[in-house]
């Protein structure tokens, strides 16, 4: 690959960003997270360790790579913290592997509780959030009251920011919620400024860093976390997560120019099915048997907060608009595996609404809720793919599986991952 690459979520996340962002990092320089926060849970598996990433980018369990949380990313300290702590088997000494937007916003503890209680009051219309504080980090970032990781250098004006920031909160607790909480001020600020001090070498202006690489010529593969239909302008708002998750990300989060950005290739990353956590529309959901067996053979419990995944059907109408918005130049397919054991293999390759056919990603939620998936079912190949690494083996009916997903979406399919572990792929194209 000689230029730089976007991996990013085509569906509603956990499509294995994290696992494909792992392999691909020894051949880029720079590996870079860009939004989200700790609300991301990224897996990679090599051999019998297993790795949960939530913050710090994919590319960490590899020597000489240089990996960038960017402006975009929203970071709650102490998680940042715990988890260089976890990674410190392989990446030892972070100094000149890890570096930390000076322009980040942080989420602090009152976040997280005003999370909770919007996701309370909301009822059963709750998002179903992470409970990581990321939309009110991110109303924080928005509203022009939020703390970014530059203010901690001045700890006076750090305090005065803090003060008004958690004041705003107990106000909104308490006026919109009936709630007062009880946080420490003066230890919250101690504790900040101290988890500070142990990353305060890796923090630099990350924006510029990047625009010198690029232009001599460093290749840099951008992590994106959750998915395209978790975008926060194109996902099923209000059932979404608080960023650009998608491609329309990439320069707002980053500080980089599109002219930079735009010389990068763009691939999607796919399951084979689709899983969702949280509310929101899902057309080809299967609450039956077969849903239960996608989640059982796929494992999909959350990687961040170990909820059971919905599963359902491969849903062609959402991997379309997904390629349109991001302008994909390819589809990796992961969990290919996961569909081995199924008699049939059913694929929507449109919505019916009102007795017409839908080939577009609606915006609106009621004409979704009203959305039945128009199906192609295609008979499963019955054979084990896991850990193929021989294109030429793959069954004629996965090759079919594979045409019907690039007819439908103009998209090729470039990659297979067929199973969990770093070796576990495949390159089609
Ligand atoms: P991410 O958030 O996009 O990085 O994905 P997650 O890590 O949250 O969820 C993907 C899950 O699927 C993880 O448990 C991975 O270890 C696992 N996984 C990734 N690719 C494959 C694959 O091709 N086959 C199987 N069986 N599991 C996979
Ligand atoms: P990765 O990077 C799957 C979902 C939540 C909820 C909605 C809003 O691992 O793919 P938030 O906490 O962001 O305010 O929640 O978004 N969500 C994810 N779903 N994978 C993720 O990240 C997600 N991050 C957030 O379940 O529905
Ligand atoms: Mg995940």
């Amino acid at each position: 690959m000689d230029s730089s690459l976007v991996i990013l979520g085509s569906q509603w996340g956990d499509e294995g960003k994290g696992k494909i962002v792992d392999l691909l990092s020894p051949d880029y320089d720079y590996v870079v997270r860009y939004q989200g926060g700790s609300n991301a849970g990224h897996t990679v598996i090599v051999g019998s360790k297993k790795y949960a990433l939530h913050l710090i980018p994919s590319g960490i369990l590899h020597e000489g790579k240089k990996n960038l949380i960017t402006n975009g990313v929203v970071i709650a300290l102490e998680e940042l913290v715990r988890e260089m702590n976890k990674v410190k088997d392989v990446a030892k000494n972070f100094e000149g592997k890890l570096f930390i937007s000076d322009r980040a916003h942080i989420v602090f503890p009152h976040h997280k509780i005003l999370d909770g209680l919007a996701e309370k009051s909301k009822g059963k219309d709750k998002v179903g959030t992470t409970l990581k504080g990321i939309g009110p980090a991110y109303m924080s970032k928005y509203g022009r009251t939020g703390i970014r990781v530059a203010d901690l250098m001045d700890p006076k004006y750090f305090r005065n920011r803090l003060e008004s920031s958690m004041a705003e909160a107990k106000e909104i607790a308490e006026k919109i919620y009936g709630v007062s909480f009880n946080l420490n001020i003066n230890k919250i600020y101690f504790q900040t400024l101290k988890l500070f001090e142990k990353i305060e070498n890796l923090v630099c202006d990350t924006a510029l860093m990047l625009d010198k690489g690029l232009k001599e010529g460093k290749k840099v593969l951008f992590e994106g976390a959750q998915g395209t239909m978790l975008d926060i302008d194109m996902g099923t708002y209000p059932y979404v997560t608080s960023s650009n998750s998608s491609a329309l990300g990439l320069c707002n989060g980053t500080g980089v120019s599109p002219r930079l950005i735009g010389k990068a290739k763009i691939y999607g990353v796919s399951k084979a099915y689709v899983t969702r956590v949280g509310s929101g529309p899902f057309p080809t959901e299967l609450k039956d048997s077969s849903g239960q067996k996608l989640r059982d053979e796929g494992h999909e419990y959350g990687t961040t907060t170990g909820r059971p995944r919905r599963c359902g059907w491969l849903d062609l109408v959402a991997l379309r608009f997904a390629s349109r918005i991001n302008g994909m130049d390819g589809i990796i397919l992961t969990k290919l595996d996961v569909l081995d054991h199924f008699e049939e293999i059913k694929v929507a390759v449109a919505y019916e609404y009102n007795g017409k056919e839908i080939k577009e990603f609606p915006a609106s939620l009621k004409i979704l809720e009203g959305c039945k998936p128009i199906y192609k079912t295609l008979k499963g190949w019955n054979v084990s793919t896991k850990g193929l690494k021989e294109k030429d083996k793959l069954p004629d009916e996965a090759w079919e599986f594979i045409n019907l997903i690039e007819e439908e979406t103009g998209t090729p399919v470039v990659m297979l991952s067929t199973g969990p572990e770093r070796s576990e792929y495949i390159w089609i194209k």
